[in-house]
């Protein structure tokens, strides 16, 4: 049986905090993180929240070779009158918990989770940036750490959650990016490890990634892996298409994603009347719906990369620019009020956003 009480050790020294001018995604990382292993037959236990440092693992731990891991995005705010808010975190745990069940990695106690974040919340609160367009970026994942080479679901993991304060996910800021559609590889098949959020999916993604970026795309379009011609989403986002005023998403079809974004863009729309379906859609429909100038706006929705106009696709040799590359007027009204209800500018009817309140305790 798991003992719920965090243990926590500080750290005795402190970094320097970076400039919040200069933050780029993911590449700085606040003075403590939380920690709590699992082993079978005990369960998770041990929960502790201890100076950032580097992890010990044995070269045969499984993770370095099967890739038994399971991760999640999320981001705090920091708001106007102090307080720390966070975006749907009960979303973000209970789809880790629809990745572990895909990975074999055992449940964790989503409440838990939770209680444990905000306590390191708490500690960190001076590493969110409050700059429009900056945020914590949060990442909970869990790996398999048995030092053992059979392939088998393991018997001990760790589960971590680290933080990092960020600027814009892409070079581009808000401004719209450019998409190659790919047509060689392909990220996910229905009964694959699409809906996971898993390390694999990510290496697999890289190969026309890289190929996206020397031509000079931001990122990839990734269609169907059985017919290579329905969309399915973007590197690291979901995606949607406003086509003659109705708005248009994949439908989730067992191997796309189902992004906290997505679905919240979704909501906010009905909320508006703005006519939203999600549904099968293929490349030539975009395609022909540019060519005959009713593809009016596309944009791409995430944790890191938020709400994401896309200006240019580039498919079959041939790149069609929406919108002259301008970012839409949906587009910049979802921006700017999924933004502004995440750090508390706005107001919140669905009562999307989490406080972190101040009885999780002090820690100082
Ligand atoms: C997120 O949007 O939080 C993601 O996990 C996408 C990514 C940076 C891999």
């Amino acid at each position: 049986m798991r003992d719920n009480q965090i243990e926590i050790t500080f750290s005795t020294t402190r970094k320097q905090k970076p400039s919040v001018d200069q933050l780029e995604f993911g590449k700085v990382f606040t003075d403590h993180m939380f920690v709590m292993n699992y082993t079978e037959g005990k369960g998770w236990h041990d929960p502790r929240i201890t100076p950032y440092q580097p992890i010990s693992l044995e070269p045969s731990a499984m993770i370095f070779h099967y890739g038994q891991s399971v991760f999640e995005g999320l981001k705090a705010y920091l708001t106007n009158d102090e307080q720390i808010l966070l975006f749907r975190p009960d979303k973000n745990f209970e789809r880790l918990n629809r990745s572990n069940e895909r990975l074999c990695i055992p449940h964790i106690e989503e409440e838990f989770a939770l209680v444990a974040l905000k306590q390191l919340l708490t500690i960190e609160r001076e590493w969110i940036p409050t700059k429009e367009g900056t945020s914590l970026y949060i990442r909970p994942f869990i790996i398999s750490t048995d030092p053992y080479l059979g392939v088998a679901p393991a018997k001990h993991y760790q589960f971590m959650i680290i933080l990092s304060p960020v600027g814009s996910y892409y070079k581009e800021g808000i401004n719209p990016v450019k998409i190659a559609v790919e047509q060689q590889y392909v990220r996910a098949v229905v009964g694959g490890t699409g809906t996971a959020k898993t390390g694999g999916n990510y290496a697999s993604s890289l190969k026309a990634q890289e190929v996206a970026d020397k031509l000079g795309f931001s990122q990839v379009l990734w269609l169907d892996g059985k017919e290579n011609k329905y969309i399915e989403e973007v590197g690291s986002m979901n995606i949607f298409f406003k086509i003659n005023g109705e708005v248009i998403t994949p439908a989730l079809n067992g191997s796309i994603l189902e992004g906290v974004t997505r679905g919240s863009i979704i909501e906010l729309l009905k909320h508006w009347n703005v006519p939203v379906v999600e549904r099968k859609i293929s490349i030539d429909e975009i395609y022909q719906a540019a060519k005959s100038g009713l593809l009016e706006e596309a944009f791409g929705t995430g944790t890191a990369a938020v709400i994401s106009p896309i200006g240019e696709f580039f498919w079959q040799n041939e790149k069609f620019v929406i919108q002259d590359g301008e970012t839409g007027e949906v587009t910049q009204e979802l921006y700017d009020t999924l933004t502004g209800i995440q750090n508390g500018t706005k107001p919140d009817p669905f009562g999307w956003s989490v406080k972190v309140e101040s009885e999780v305790g002090s820690f100082s």
